[in-house]
């Protein structure tokens, strides 16, 4: 029903509804259901329909969509802090106890900001995991692989840049030590590390580049990448989940893939996830302050000066190897490994099959567990036991404490895996998946022993000793 003077319908609902839409409701023929695509928000995010399987949660774990909601709530936080933060060394540690005092919820915005940056590194790296682990990186998605490496180091960037923005003594010794690991890299080093820092150290400048890449450069990269990632997760659709017998999970051990509507089935879950997140975030940001310590001191350096957590593995590759292989070598390599990880040979018939096949499963645990028990030992006998730069003096150190260790490592890893393969009669794709979970396992045993094993002068201790 319309009136002639008003042609907008007179129901209030299909009013709200036709606002939002752009158009009546179509009806529900193909050109209807096109007209109702293009009107529509959603579904330009989304495809109009997803196959059904996809929508268990213990497939995706809701992973990307979580660091999605992260990267909004950080933007919108963000936004708020740097009405009340001033970039210069007299203002911005004050700004922060301003925050607490002065300013209406500013230590809770502080708190959801701190620990939104610090989740979303860990969301990213197990959505990243469980890409890998359920072959979604496969033809045609590999592109999107690459894409995700490129984000994944940008979170990484954005919350390294934002480290230093508080100026205490946490911010200004960890950027100091994490920026040393630039000098490392040959030729270029010395001049890239002076111009992130604006100078040969952290100071006045540095504190004005990093707030300058950490609320312009890095987030309009990272929207762009994201939008980009996003809209090619609609176009090359998300892999469909299967069992060990290669039947579609949750579709009784047949082979069709059911299609349901992204209204409601997909947009409904997802509104359900997001609200439950950020209400988990925000109980978890009332409760735990974001840490500040003194103000930077650059006369005062702590003992230990340790870098971000996220780089502490970093750090503890330093202790073992030459810095050209700690800080550029081995960090290079597992990059590039990793970003060029989808273009190498893998069975097809185990895309979305959780660690490929039965066999897969035993050798990722092989490999896990040999991690775990290897990186600790290893750790202990380069500390008490191994000089190599003391055994070999002759030697320069780039070769007794960088070209042999690696070589060593090199041929082990080389051991491992024609080891497994042999022993498990496995295929190509299984032990590359159990290589990969060794070195994961590997890097995250190193940072739990660089964050909590490390302590005064970086001696190895108990984390009972580093706290006292
Ligand atoms: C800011 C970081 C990121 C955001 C916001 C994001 C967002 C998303 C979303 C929403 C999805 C679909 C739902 C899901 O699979 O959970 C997705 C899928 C995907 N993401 Fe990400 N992602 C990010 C980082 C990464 C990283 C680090 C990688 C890997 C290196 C990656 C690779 C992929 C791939 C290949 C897919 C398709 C998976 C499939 O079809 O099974 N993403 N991402």
């Amino acid at each position: 029903m319309t009136n002639e003077l008003d042609p907008r319908p007179e129901d209030l609902k299909q009013r709200v509804w036709e606002s939002i839409q752009r158009d009546e409701l179509p009806p529900r023929d193909d050109r209807g259901r096109m007209r109702m695509v293009m009107n529509n928000l959603v579904l330009h995010l989304h495809p109009s329909k997803v196959a059904k399987p996809t929508l268990k949660f213990t497939y995706t774990w809701g992973l990307g969509g979580l660091a999605l909601l992260l990267v909004m709530l950080l933007s919108i936080t963000g936004v708020m802090l740097m009405f009340v933060y001033t970039p210069s060394p007299q203002t911005a540690y004050q700004d922060m106890l301003n925050l607490q005092t002065e300013v209406w919820f500013g230590q809770l915005i502080r708190n959801l900001h701190h620990w939104s940056g610090n989740l979303l590194v860990i969301v990213a790296f197990l959505h990243l995991l469980r890409i890998f682990f359920t072959g979604g990186f496969r033809t045609p998605r590999e592109f999107n692989w690459i894409l995700g490496v490129a984000l994944l180091l940008l979170v990484i960037a954005a919350n390294f840049t934002g480290y230093l923005l508080p100026w205490d003594q946490l911010a200004y010794w960890a950027v100091t030590v994490g920026s040393s690991l630039l000098s490392y890299l040959p030729v270029i080093g010395e001049g890239l590390r002076n111009f992130l820092l604006g100078g040969p150290e952290v100071g006045a400048a540095t504190l004005t580049n990093f707030y300058g890449m950490h609320v312009a450069i890095i987030p309009l990269t990272l929207m762009g990448i994201v939008s980009f990632h996003i809209w090619r997760v609609r176009k090359d659709t998300l892999s469909i989940p299967r069992k060990l017998d290669g039947s579609i999970d949750g579709s009784d051990g047949g082979t069709q893939v059911e299609k349901v509507t992204t209204l409601p089935h997909l947009v409904s879950r997802e509104v359900v996830f997001a609200l439950l997140m950020t209400g988990a975030i925000l109980l978890w940001a009332v409760w735990m302050n974001a840490p500040l310590e003194a103000a930077a001191n650059p006369d005062h350096s702590p003992n230990p000066a340790k870098a971000a957590w996220y780089f502490m593995g970093l750090q503890e590759l330093l202790l073992h190897f030459h810095p050209v292989f700690g800080a550029i070598i081995i960090p290079t390599l597992g990059i590039a490994a990793l970003a060029l990880l989808p273009y190498q040979r893998f069975d097809l018939s185990a895309e979305g099959v959780w660690f490929r096949s039965r066999k897969g499963r035993q050798m990722a645990i092989v490999g896990a567990l040999t991690a775990l028990i290897a990186v600790p030992l290893f750790v202990i006998l380069d500390e008490y036991v191994l000089d190599l730069p003391g055994m070999l003096p002759s030697l320069p150190t780039i070769i007794s404490n960088g070209w042999l260790p690696f070589a060593a490592l090199l041929l082990l890893l080389i051991g491992y895996y024609d080891g497994m393969k042999r022993l498990f009669k496995a295929t190509a794709c299984e032990t590359r998946q159990s290589v990969f979970v060794l070195l994961v396992v590997a890097f995250v045993v190193l940072t739990v022993i660089g964050i909590a094993f490390r302590g005064e002068g970086m001696a190895l201790m108990f984390p009972w000793e580093v706290l006292s």
